[in-house]
């Protein structure tokens, strides 16, 4: 066989393989790209992580794009749609399919890129289950707002709910949750959770995430 066959089937196999990982999450992955129409998914640039739709895990809310001039290249494709929630005061995701008894760390991720073109960033709560979680208070249009919670899920589901306050419409751009090993965290458990203060890479070079 010579080198340009070897080398030609040897890509043919890197690219498959980078296709069966961008199909599936690893277990106790789940990656939701909100707002995106059903069924479809999108495949995050850096990890080949696979987000999909969001409508298998909530029955209300509507779609939207943000607004043009946000939507630059640069801008990470999840980021790119919204799910908004103008009806009810509480609007809830299910994440099913979990293991009872075992800790997971959940990621919401915000960015408002004027969707409503009404140029008024809302301001709203998110909750676990029934349990107070954090203030959503978005600044800006351009900026990506994240807020995540450690917590151990006492049955097979979590619900991550938004709950307006008349300050405006709750939307949501990513919900991401990721099973941990129980030893970590160890100040989260069946009773308490854990809020993201602040992250801290400590003696990188650079402004690695
Ligand atoms: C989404 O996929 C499900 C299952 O394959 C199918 O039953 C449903 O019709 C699809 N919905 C749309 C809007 O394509
Ligand atoms: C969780 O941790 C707190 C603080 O250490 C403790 O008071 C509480 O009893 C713990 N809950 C469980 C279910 O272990």
């Amino acid at each position: 066989m010579n080198m340009r066959v070897l080398c030609f089937r040897s890509l043919v196999f890197i690219q498959l393989l980078l296709l069966v990982f961008s199909q599936n999450n690893p277990p106790g992955f789940i990656s939701i790209d909100c707002g995106l129409p059903t069924n479809s998914t999108s495949v995050d640039t850096d990890t080949e992580l696979t987000y999909v739709s969001d409508d298998q895990f909530i029955d209300t809310g509507v779609n939207y794009k943000v607004a043009p001039e946000y939507a630059t290249n640069d801008l990470i494709k999840q980021l790119l749609n919204v799910r908004s929630f103008p009806h009810g005061t509480r609007n809830c995701y299910t994440l099913t399919s979990l293991s009872a008894g075992s800790k997971y760390l959940v990621r919401a991720t915000f960015l408002y890129g004027n969707y409503d073109n009404k140029r008024n960033p809302p301001n709203f709560d998110i909750h676990l289950g029934v349990n107070y979680w954090k203030t959503v208070d978005i600044p800006d249009a351009d900026g990506a707002y994240f807020t995540e919670i450690i917590a151990t899920a006492t049955s097979d589901y979590h619900q991550v709910c938004l709950v307006n306050k008349d300050r405006g419409t709750p939307f949501i751009s990513v919900l991401e949750l990721r099973q941990l090993e129980t030893t970590l965290y160890t100040d989260a458990n069946a009773t308490q959770s854990l809020v993201k203060f602040r992250r801290f890479n400590l003696g990188a070079s650079d402004e690695q995430r």
